[in-house]
């Protein structure tokens, strides 16, 4: 079970597009949990003004830190409030990741080892930035999702609760499917293929009608490292360290 608390200016957009298909179900499922706090409503600004200039000039304006590190101590407050309820007290700093293009680059590792988590902070900025002490103050993880600019950290969000999610227990249904899909093991997913058998003169490959498990497996991972190799040079040479070419033919005999 992992609780998702996303703080933004913006928490439709982020509620929308993650309560749809299996994220949603297994939200309702709750093998995990979605909250969006939105960050103007913790301004003590009386005109619920959240960004104000840089010091230093420059162009855009900044979000300022009290409406976001009081948002931030209200879902702390949450957490906490819900593990003394089941008799489990804080025992460690949750994580806070705040989706940034200055971040490190957002992996399938990496949403493994965050799906770990019980409780998940995301911090989305907008404008041109987020006042430095504040991020300073609450921030454990800086993540981008790609060295392109985007206007604002919810699609990144977006992107990484979906991601981070599926690699929650339970929340694929297939439990295989986490296991041979593409950057398992740094290999791409093989082709695949549904009926019919003949589709506009393009038909299945034979081996997969065969019936041969170990052969059909052994393709598969043949065609995993063809694509791997074509696509993505730099993964495949990483699966290469891993396994070196007498381990690799035994891995196919295993199958
Ligand atoms: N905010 C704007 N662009 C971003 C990116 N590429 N990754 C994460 N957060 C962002």
């Amino acid at each position: 079970m992992t609780n998702f608390h996303i703080l933004t200016l913006f928490p439709d957009m982020v509620l929308r597009g993650l309560r749809e298909s299996i994220i949603g179900r297994a939200e309702t499922a709750g093998h995990i949990s979605i909250e969006a706090l939105n960050i103007r409503d913790y301004t003590l600004d009386k005109h619920k003004k959240v960004d104000d200039y840089p010091y230093g000039g420059g162009a855009g304006m900044l979000m300022q830190a009290q409406p976001i590190y009081d948002a931030w101590l209200e879902v702390e407050r949450r957490i906490a409030k819900r593990r003394e309820k089941e008799g489990r007290p804080d025992e460690r700093r949750n994580r806070v990741i705040y989706v940034t293009p200055q971040g490190r680059t957002f992996h399938q590792e990496m949403a493994r080892d965050f799906a770990r988590e019980e409780d998940l902070i995301f911090l989305c900025g907008h404008y041109e930035g987020v006042d430095e002490r504040v991020l300073e103050t609450v921030v454990t993880d800086c993540v981008s999702i790609g060295d392109y600019v985007l206007t604002g950290g919810e699609l990144p969000a977006m992107v990484m609760v979906d991601a981070i999610a599926r690699m929650v227990p339970g929340v694929l249904t297939n439990q295989a499917s986490g296991e041979t899909e593409s950057f398992y093991d740094n290999l791409l997913e093989y082709p695949q293929y549904t009926r019919p058998e003949v589709w506009r003169e393009k038909a299945v490959p034979q081996i997969l009608l065969s019936g041969d498990h170990a052969k059909v497996d052994a393709w598969r991972l043949q065609m995993a490292e063809k694509r791997t190799k074509e696509r993505r040079p730099d993964l495949y040479a990483k699966y290469e360290q891993d396994h070196p070419a007498s381990e690799k033919k035994k891995k196919v005999r295993d199958r």
